[in-house]
C-alpha cells in the first residue's frame, strides 16, 4: 500500500502546481525529482533537506518563534507583503513591504529590502528560478485567505457525536459546550457594546454538532461531508464508541484541528499534526500494564490469560499487550477471544478459572464481568481490569473478587482528583448542569479552557489552524490552570498526547482504590508528531508582533 502511494506520488510529481512545489520546499526541504534543498548558513555551513526546510524555524504556520533573544520572524503573506513598522526596543527592524524581486534577494543573498543583512541562522538558498518562484508563490498563499469556518462575525466550530453513545454522555458533552459558548458569546456582545468596536477578536462562536453514523470506517467520509456543508475552524472534543482512525485521518487531510475528543481508540501511530488527544486510550492502558507486568510478574514462568471480545477495542488492547510483552520470555501470554455476540456467563468463567493461570487480563465490559459469581478456587490469581471498559469497578466487581482485582487506569486516583475537582463542580453548579459523566465534563471543560486561552493569543487578522496548534503546543504548564483528570497533562511541539502514563492499582475490599500509587510511564512509546525542532519552548513570534 505504502509503496503504491509512494509510486503514485512520484509519478504525479511532474504535475505538481507551483504552490505544491513551494509547499514541499517549505515543509520538507525537497525539490521536484526528490532532490534535497541546499543552503548555506554563515557563509560556510551547508544545510540540506529537512534541516534546510523553512518549517524547521518559521513553523508550519509561518509564524516563527521567539526563544530567548532569538527571534524567528513571521513570514506569512500578511507579514511579508506589508511594511513592518517597529517601535521601541525593536526599532531598526522596520522595513518596507517585500516584492517578488526583493524576496528573491532575501532568500538568495540574505539582504532585506532595507539593504540590511539577515542574520544567522537564516540560510542563503541556492534555487533555480522556477523553484524560487514556486517558493514565493507558496509564501504568497501562506494564510493569505481566511481559514475555513472564520467570517468577520463568526467563528464556526464543531463537535462530534457518534452512534451508540449513551444519551447521558451526549447530554454531558453538549451541556458543557453550550453553556460555555453562551457565556463566551455574552462576553463578546458586552465587549462590542463597550466600545471595543467590531474587532475580529470578538467573533461569536457557533457550534455545529456533527453526528456520525454506522461503521467507523465511514466516519471520515461523513466528517468531510459535514465540513463541506459547513466549514469550521476546529473540532472541539466529541465522544464516540469505536476507532477514531478515520476521523483522525480526515482531519489531517483537511488540515482541520481536531482537539481532545473522548475516545478510547485514538490513532497516534503515524506522523500527524492537526490532532490532539488526552491519552492514547486503550493502547496506552496495554502499555502501562505491560510495564507493570514486566516489573511485578517476575517469578518465572508466568502464565497469563487475556480475554477480549473480537472486533472491539479489547482486541486492539490485546494485540498491543502481546506486542509489548513479546520480548519478555518468562511471561507466557495466552489469548482467549470471544465473538462479539456470544454471551459470557457463569459457566464461561468456571471454565476460564479452571485453566488456573497465574493472572488474567480482562478487556471486557461491566455486563461480562457481572457474570463472575464465584472467586477462582484454590489458586490466587491477579485479575487485571481495564477502567476504560469498566468505568465504575466498585459497582461491577463482586466483593469476593476484589482482593484479586487490580485496575488499570489512565486518569487520576479518586482521592487526588477529589482535591482538584471543586472548580469543575462549581462551574457545573453555576451553570445549572447536573453531573452526568465525570470524564466528559472534566475533559470538555479542560479542552475549552485551553482552546479559549490559545485563541486569545492568536494573531486575529491572520488566523490559521496551524497557528492554533502551535499555540496550544506552547501553552506553558502554568497556564493549564483548569483541573485535569490526567496527571502531568502537558502538550508540546511533537507531543500531542497530553498524558503519557497510567496506574495499576489493587482494589480494596470495600471497592475503593488506594490514595496513592506509582505513576507508570511506559518506555519507548512516544507518539510520532511532525514538529519543527526549534520549537521547544516559550512562545510564538505572534506575541511580539501584535
Ligand atoms: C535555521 C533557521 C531558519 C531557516 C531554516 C529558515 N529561516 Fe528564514 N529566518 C530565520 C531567522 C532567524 C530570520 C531573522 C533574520 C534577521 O532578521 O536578521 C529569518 C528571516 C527570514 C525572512 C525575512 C523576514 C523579514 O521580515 O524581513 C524571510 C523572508 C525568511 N526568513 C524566509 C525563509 C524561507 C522562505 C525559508 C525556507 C526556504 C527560511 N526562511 C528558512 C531563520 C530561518
Amino acid at each position: 500500500m505504502l509503496l503504491i502511494l509512494l509510486w503514485a506520488s512520484r509519478s504525479i510529481a511532474s504535475a505538481e502546481t507551483p504552490v505544491e512545489i513551494g509547499r514541499r520546499i517549505y515543509r520538507e526541504g525537497m525539490l521536484p525529482g526528490d532532490k534535497p534543498v541546499v543552503a548555506l548558513i554563515q557563509g560556510d555551513i551547508v544545510v540540506s533537506g529537512q534541516r534546510a526546510a523553512c518549517i524547521h524555524c518559521h513553523q508550519r504556520s509561518g509564524y516563527g518563534v521567539v526563544e530567548g533573544n532569538q527571534v524567528v520572524p513571521p513570514i506569512t503573506a500578511r507579514s511579508l507583503f506589508q511594511p513592518r513598522p517597529v517601535q521601541g526596543s525593536r526599532a531598526g527592524l522596520e522595513r518596507p513591504a517585500y516584492r517578488h524581486d526583493s524576496l528573491r534577494r532575501a532568500l538568495h543573498d540574505g539582504i532585506n529590502p532595507n539593504g540590511r543583512t539577515l542574520q544567522a541562522p537564516m540560510p542563503r538558498y541556492v534555487l533555480e528560478d522556477s523553484e524560487m518562484s514556486a517558493l514565493i508563490q507558496y509564501l504568497q498563499s501562506l494564510t493569505a485567505n481566511p481559514p475555513a469556518g472564520v467570517t468577520n462575525e463568526a467563528l464556526h466550530l464543531a463537535t462530534i457525536v457518534t452512534d451508540a453513545v449513551p444519551a447521558q454522555q451526549r447530554r454531558a458533552l453538549l451541556g458543557v459546550l453550550d453553556k460555555y459558548i453562551q457565556d463566551k458569546n455574552a462576553d463578546i456582545r458586552l465587549m462590542q457594546r463597550g466600545g471595543f468596536g467590531h474587532s475580529q477578536l470578538f467573533r461569536s462562536w457557533q457550534l455545529h454538532v456533527w453526528e456520525l453514523h454506522g461503521n467507523p470506517a465511514t466516519w471520515g467520509e461523513q466528517l468531510e461531508q459535514h465540513f463541506r456543508q459547513q466549514p469550521v475552524f476546529a473540532v472541539l472534543g466529541g465522544v464516540g464508541n469505536g476507532s477514531w482512525r478515520e476521523i483522525h485521518r480526515r482531519c489531517e487531510h483537511l488540515a482541520l484541528p481536531c482537539l481532545l475528543p473522548n475516545t478510547d481508540e485514538p490513532f497516534t501511530s503515524q506522523d500527524y499534526f492537526y490532532s490532539m488527544y488526552f491519552t492514547r486510550g486503550i493502547e496506552q492502558e496495554a502499555d502501562v500494564l505491560a510495564q507493570h507486568l514486566r516489573e511485578h510478574e517476575i517469578s518465572a514462568p508466568r502464565r497469563i490469560v487475556q480475554i477480549y471480545r473480537k472486533e472491539m477495542a479489547g482486541e486492539t488492547a490485546a494485540a498491543r499487550l502481546q506486542h509489548a510483552l513479546a520480548e519478555v520470555h518468562h511471561i507466557q501470554l495466552q489469548d482467549r477471544a470471544v465473538a462479539g455476540n456470544t454471551p459470557i456467563d457463569a459457566v464461561f468463567w468456571q471454565d476460564v478459572f479452571a485453566s488456573r493461570a497465574d493472572s488474567y487480563v480482562l478487556w471486557l465490559a461491566d455486563n461480562d464481568l457481572a457474570a463472575i459469581d464465584k472467586q477462582p478456587d484454590k489458586h490466587n490469581p491477579t485479575i487485571y481490569i481495564s477502567s476504560s471498559h469498566v468505568p465504575h469497578p466498585a459497582a461491577t466487581i463482586q466483593p469476593a473478587l476484589r482482593k484479586h482485582t487490580s485496575i488499570v487506569q489512565l486518569h487520576e486516583l479518586p482521592a487526588m482528583w477529589q482535591q482538584q475537582r471543586t472548580r469543575l463542580d462549581n462551574w457545573l453548579r453555576v451553570h445549572q448542569l447536573a453531573q452526568l459523566d465525570e470524564r466528559i465534563e472534566a475533559n470538555t471543560t479542560q479542552l475549552l479552557s485551553l482552546f479559549n486561552l490559545a485563541l486569545s493569543h492568536l494573531q486575529q487578522e491572520d488566523l490559521s489552524g496551524e497557528q492554533l496548534i502551535e499555540r496550544l503546543e506552547h501553552l506553558t504548564p502554568i497556564t493549564h490552570a483548569w483541573p485535569s483528570r490526567y496527571p502531568q497533562f502537558s502538550l508540546g511541539a511533537g507531543q500531542h498526547v497530553g498524558s503519557q502514563g497510567g496506574y495499576v492499582v489493587p482494589m480494596r475490599a470495600d471497592g475503593s482504590l488506594p490514595h496513592e500509587a506509582r505513576w507508570i510511564i511506559p518506555q519507548g512509546t512516544q507518539p510520532r508528531v511532525q514538529k519543527s525542532e526549534t520549537s521547544s519552548g516559550i512562545g510564538t513570534a505572534a506575541n511580539n508582533h501584535e
